[in-house]
């Protein structure tokens, strides 16, 4: 079959590689109608892990199931299905409450997996033809109507990055009436905004400086704020305090509260400098986002940071290491969340939004492509090109098929 196959930094090419198939009587194999590029798969292509040439890449898949193991009983050959990014095993202490992202059995070297990610296990990318499926029935959520249908990149965005925008927007503990600033305007930080409109938020804020993604941001009712025109927790401050039934609804002392109960870091470490963004400064991100909270506040960190990263500047951040204001959180008595999302707590009920036509998050797709147009589309992507913020590979369009959203 053919895979999409990472050759080494800024390089991926797309290679015939052996079919996958069934090695344990658990296993399913799924023919890939669609598969997303992520910008989790960004930190892979620019060398900026430490994973090793030769990566089939793609953890966002979803296709229709062509073979089961002999021991699968929930699913049968023909059904549509979207995969979790983690690969679980369903049944271990943390899968069993809920906790997919840190499964005990599934990767030798720590807790979690994922399909074709450095030290996430062995498992190869869905960006191909077929996927093998380990512990399928753990791993498969079940899709009605039929591949390429209206709501084929909805249904694909379960996979990962809706589940992760609606996780980021339950770590930042976003209820009804509550004001949220989000940085990153890329699809998980447009999903998180979206999100938070679904959990009931009253305002939220998206920082970032793509003109583009700001503007996908302003289309769904957020509050779009382009770092390039000042810190961007003044410019939130300002404008909550411009407004006249912001205002007038405090009371003395509530000014202290000029700022959001919740922040949503959708960036991580690769977070651009916001006075010269040619430059990487995740913590100036962080600063800005401890300033903007209120007392009483929770931030969520849905953004990757990694323990080791060969391609940064200086010692501390190769080993992942960052200086925090521990003081202001610690006097804000803020709550702090973070890590990988556990896809499979959320993707149920995120499809039944879908299906009863009360969410559609494919309105961050920009561009679907064929399988050859994969190396084209990364460079793009991780240049962030208008009309390449969300790329969704179908391998069964032709050659030269590729084109944009409408
Ligand atoms: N926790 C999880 O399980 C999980 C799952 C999926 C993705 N992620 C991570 O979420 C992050 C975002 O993913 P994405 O697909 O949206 O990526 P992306 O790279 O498309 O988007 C990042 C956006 O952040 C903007 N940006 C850069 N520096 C900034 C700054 N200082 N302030 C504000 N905006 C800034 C960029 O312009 C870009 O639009 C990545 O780190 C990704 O790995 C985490
Ligand atoms: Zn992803
Ligand atoms: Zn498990």
């Amino acid at each position: 079959m053919r895979a999409v196959v990472w050759k080494g930094p800024g390089k991926v090419s797309v290679d015939k590689v052996d079919d996958p198939r069934i090695e344990s009587a658990t296993d399913v194999l799924v023919r890939i109608s669609t598969a997303g590029i992520c910008g989790s798969d960004l930190h892979m292509y620019e060398g900026r892990t430490a994973a090793k040439p030769g990566v089939v890449m793609g953890h966002e898949n979803m296709g229709v199931i062509e073979e089961v193991g002999s021991a699968v009983q929930q699913l049968q050959k023909g059904d549509r299905v979207v995969l979790p990014f983690n690969v679980s095993c369903g049944t271990c202490f943390n899968c069993a409450r809920g906790y997919s992202n840190a499964c005990l059995v599934t990767n030798d070297e720590a807790a979690g997996a994922a399909y074709g990610y450095v030290g996430m296990g062995p498992y190869r990318g869905g960006q191909a033809e077929l996927l093998r499926v380990p512990w399928g029935e753990a791993n498969c959520i079940k899709l009605p109507g039929t591949p390429g249908d209206e709501l084929e990149d909805d249904f694909l965005l379960l996979s990962d990055i809706f589940p992760t925008g609606y996780h980021a927007a339950e770590l930042a503990n976003v209820k009804p009436g509550t004001t949220v600033a989000i940085f990153g305007a890329g699809p998980v930080g447009l999903l998180a905004a979206y999100s938070a409109m679904i959990r009931g938020a009253a305002e939220v804020y998206v920082v970032d400086a793509v003109p583009e993604r700001l503007e996908k941001a302003q289309r769904i009712g957020a509050i779009p704020i382009d770092f390039t025109k000042g810190p961007p927790a003044e410019q939130i401050r300002n404008i909550r305090m411009q407004n006249p039934l912001v205002r007038g609804a405090m009371r003395r002392g509530e000014e202290k509260m000029a700022g959001v109960m919740c922040g949503i870091d959708a960036v991580g470490y690769q977070a651009k400098d916001f006075e010269d963004p040619s430059k990487e400064s995740p913590m100036s991100l962080t600063e800005q986002l401890v300033d903007i909270i209120n007392p009483t506040g929770h931030l969520g960190f849905i953004g990757v940071f990694l323990p080791q990263d060969p391609g940064a500047k200086g010692r501390a951040a190769q080993n992942g290491e960052f200086q925090l204001p521990w003081g202001q959180l610690w006097q804000k008595g803020i709550q702090l969340g973070m890590g990988q999302t556990p896809v499979r707590a959320y993707s149920l009920l995120l499809r039944d939004l879908i299906i009863a036509g009360r969410a559609r998050p494919s309105f961050i797709v920009s561009r679907r492509i064929p399988l050859s147009e994969a190396p084209d589309a990364y460079q793009k992507f991780d240049r962030r090109e208008p009309g390449y913020t969300k790329v969704l590979i179908k391998p069964g369009l032709a050659a030269g098929a590729g084109a944009a959203a409408s």
